[in-house]
């Protein structure tokens, strides 16, 4: 039997606010794996962004990418299937992420106001600092539905611990399942009583006594210390978050329903931070259920707090 002809390509196109470093970096891993057809880079800095542009499209027609990059206007990015938010002021060396706050927040309206009325099937990816707060606000900027507003969120911390654990454990880190939730930031943790390699609760399959209190905290802190250390030693993140981005991008284009722990509103806490969820072309398909332990649940509960604390000063 005849197979029926292939569908037509549709144009998948991702807009990146932010031609630095990681703008540029995820630009070039979209492209590298044909993530979509078009890449759109937006930054009020032109010679900088031609260059980029420039630099990508060599990337593309080097290599057997079938993404096109181009420079465009934000009036362009707001037609685009991901706007993704990378502009910002950068975290300095000894800087919170909450530092960047003020400077940052009015970048995204700067952003938000040219694009409007933003394309209704967009989804809006926050990659920008301090993630959580900035997704919390990015909805009722965007004018979108919440679901299609997400924020990265700990998806890298939780890739950072799966590193730490895969070391650990010697297994590689894409059979371990263990996340870290909350604030992108400070104020996140480790959900320990759930983590797993393959289907083992994780103290049953680490060699005796690596578990231990102790090494818990060393770990917690390798990952919470991750960006710091790095941007102590070159200035920046720009492959990790770009990698990271990139993935949740194809989860998007690619409507996959990848479960992920990713920054989204969470109507009982009244604020974004992350918790597990399931990614779709929809955004937030929906939140996955995770059982926390009562100290877990602790480290929400304040997590929370202190992020509500920090939007209502931003709103004053
Ligand atoms: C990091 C930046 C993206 O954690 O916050 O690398």
């Amino acid at each position: 039997m005849a197979h029926p002809p292939p569908p037509h390509r549709l144009k998948t196109s991702i807009a990146i606010i932010g031609a630095g470093d990681v703008g540029s970096t995820l630009a070039y891993t979209l492209l590298h794996d044909s993530i979509c057809t078009e890449v759109i880079m937006v930054d009020p800095k032109k010679e900088l962004l031609e260059g980029q542009v420039r630099d990508l499209g060599d990337a593309t027609y080097g290599g057997r990418s079938g993404t096109r990059v181009r420079a465009g206007t934000h009036r362009d990015a707001s037609h685009s299937d991901i706007i993704v938010i990378t502009a910002g002021a950068k975290q300095k060396e000894g800087e919170t992420r909450l530092d960047l706050l003020t400077r940052n927040l009015a970048i995204l309206k700067s952003i938000f106001e040219p694009m409007k009325p933003i394309n209704s099937t967009s989804i809006v990816l926050l990659v920008a600092n301090p993630v959580d707060i900035l997704t919390y606000f990015a909805r009722e900027m965007s004018g979108l539905p919440e679901s299609q507003v997400l924020g990265t969120g700990t998806s890298l911390d939780s890739a950072r611990l799966r590193g730490e654990l895969s070391r650990r454990a010697e297994v590689a880190a894409s059979s371990i399942d263990a996340y870290v939730l909350g604030e992108h930031g400070d104020g996140q943790f480790i959900a320990w009583s759930s983590a797993s390699i393959g289907t083992t609760p994780l103290h049953l399959t680490l060699p005796p006594n690596t578990l231990t209190p102790a090494t818990k905290a060393e770990i917690a802190s390798h990952t919470r210390g991750a960006a710091g250390a790095i941007i102590a030693a070159k200035g920046c993140t720009s492959f990790g978050i770009g990698s990271v981005a990139a993935s949740i991008c194809k989860y998007i284009i690619f409507d996959s329903h990848t479960v992920r722990p990713l920054s989204f509103f969470q109507p009982e806490l009244g604020c974004c931070l992350s918790m597990p969820a399931v990614i779709g072309r929809k955004g937030i398909v929906r939140a996955m259920r995770i059982e926390l332990d009562e100290e877990e649940r602790g480290f929400l509960v304040s997590c929370a707090e202190n992020l509500r604390g920090v939007i209502r000063g931003a709103e004053e």
